[in-house]
C-alpha cells in the first residue's frame, strides 16, 4: 500500500477536528480527508443502531476515496461501531475510546477513573469495557454532560454559562475519588481550561492519544508517510459547508478551504 494514500477521518460534525488538529500536529506530512456528517449531527443522543448505520455509511464513503487508514474521530461512533467498522473495511480502523482508556489506566494511581461524554457514549459502557480489558481492578464511573456539545458549537468557550454548567456536571465527578478524568467527547478539549479549573485530576484528552495511536498503527503497517512538508487536506460535509467552516476553524485552529458537500445515500455498505 502506498504511503502517500490519505488517512480518512470522520465525525458527526465539527468535533472530530480536535482529532484532526492533533494528527496534523503530530503527523504533518500525512494527506488527510475529513468527513463531517453535519446533516445528521448530533450522534450523542441517537440510538446505537442508528449511529452504527451512519458510521458504516461514513466509513464506506471514505473507503471510496482510497484511504490507507480509517479514524473514527467521534466518541459516540467509536463506542458503538468500532468492531463493525473493523469487520467491514480492509484497512486499519482507529477509534478514540481505546487510546483514551489506555492513557487513563497509565495515569491512575487510585484505580478510579471518571469518564465524561455524550449520553450514548456513557450508556454504551464502552470506556468501562476498554479500561477493564486493560486492568480489571480499575473502577470506572461515567457521567453524561449533554449540554456541553451545543454550548461549545455555539462558541461559548468561556464565561458564566459554560462555567456554571461545568460546575454543575462536575460536582459529582469531583466527589467520586477519581484521579484521572477522560474527556470522552470530541468537543470537550475545547473547554479543557474550564474543566481543569474545576477538577484537579489530570485530564485525558482522547484526541492527543488517538494521534499517537495513529502513528503507532502506521508504523506497524509500514505506511507512515516518509516525505517532508505539509500533506493535503480535503473536507467533506453532508450539509451546510459554510457553517462547518465557520465553527470548524475554531476547532482546527486554521482556515478550512477545499470543502465539498456530499450525499451518502449511495454509500450504504
Ligand atoms: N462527536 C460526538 C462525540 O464525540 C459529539 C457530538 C455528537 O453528539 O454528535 O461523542
Amino acid at each position: 500500500m502506498s504511503t502517500e494514500l490519505p488517512i480518512g477521518i470522520f465525525d458527526s460534525g465539527v468535533g472530530g477536528l480536535t482529532v484532526m488538529k492533533e494528527v496534523i500536529k503530530q503527523l504533518p506530512a500525512e494527506n488527510v480527508i475529513y468527513l463531517g456528517d453535519t446533516a445528521r449531527v448530533p450522534y450523542g443522543v441517537r440510538s446505537s443502531e442508528t449511529v452504527l448505520r451512519y458510521s458504516l455509511e461514513n466509513g464506506q464513503f471514505l473507503m471510496s476515496k482510497g484511504i490507507k487508514l480509517l479514524v473514527v474521530a467521534c466518541n459516540t461512533s467509536s463506542a458503538v461501531s468500532l468492531q463493525a467498522l473493523r469487520d467491514n473495511f480492509p484497512v486499519p480502523v482507529v477509534g478514540v475510546v481505546e487510546p483514551g482508556a489506555r492513557a487513563a489506566v497509565q495515569v491512575t494511581k487510585s484505580k478510579k477513573i471518571a469518564v465524561i461524554g455524550t449520553e450514548t457514549t456513557i450508556q454504551s459502557g464502552s470506556y468501562e469495557t476498554a479500561i477493564k480489558a486493560i486492568d480489571k481492578s480499575v473502577e470506572v464511573a461515567g457521567f453524561a454532560c449533554p449540554l456541553f456539545v451545543p454550548l461549545i458549537e455555539e462558541g461559548w468557550l468561556d464565561g458564566d454559562v459554560v462555567t456554571l454548567t461545568a460546575k454543575k456536571y462536575l460536582e459529582s465527578v469531583k466527589n467520586n475519588g477519581m484521579d484521572a478524568l477522560v474527556l470522552g467527547c470530541t468537543h470537550y478539549p475545547m473547554i479543557k481550561h474550564i474543566i481543569g479549573g474545576i477538577v484537579s485530576a489530570p485530564l485525558i484528552d482522547s484526541a492527543v492519544e488517538t494521534a499517537k495511536e495513529i502513528r503507532r498503527v502506521l508504523e506497524q503497517s509500514e505506511t507512515l508517510c516518509g516525505r517532508r512538508g505539509q500533506g493535503s487536506r480535503e473536507f467533506y460535509v453532508t450539509d451546510a459547508p459554510h457553517k462547518f467552516a465557520g465553527v470548524g476553524e475554531r476547532f482546527l485552529e486554521q482556515a478550512i478551504t477545499n470543502i465539498s458537500r456530499v450525499s451518502l445515500e449511495q454509500f450504504i455498505p
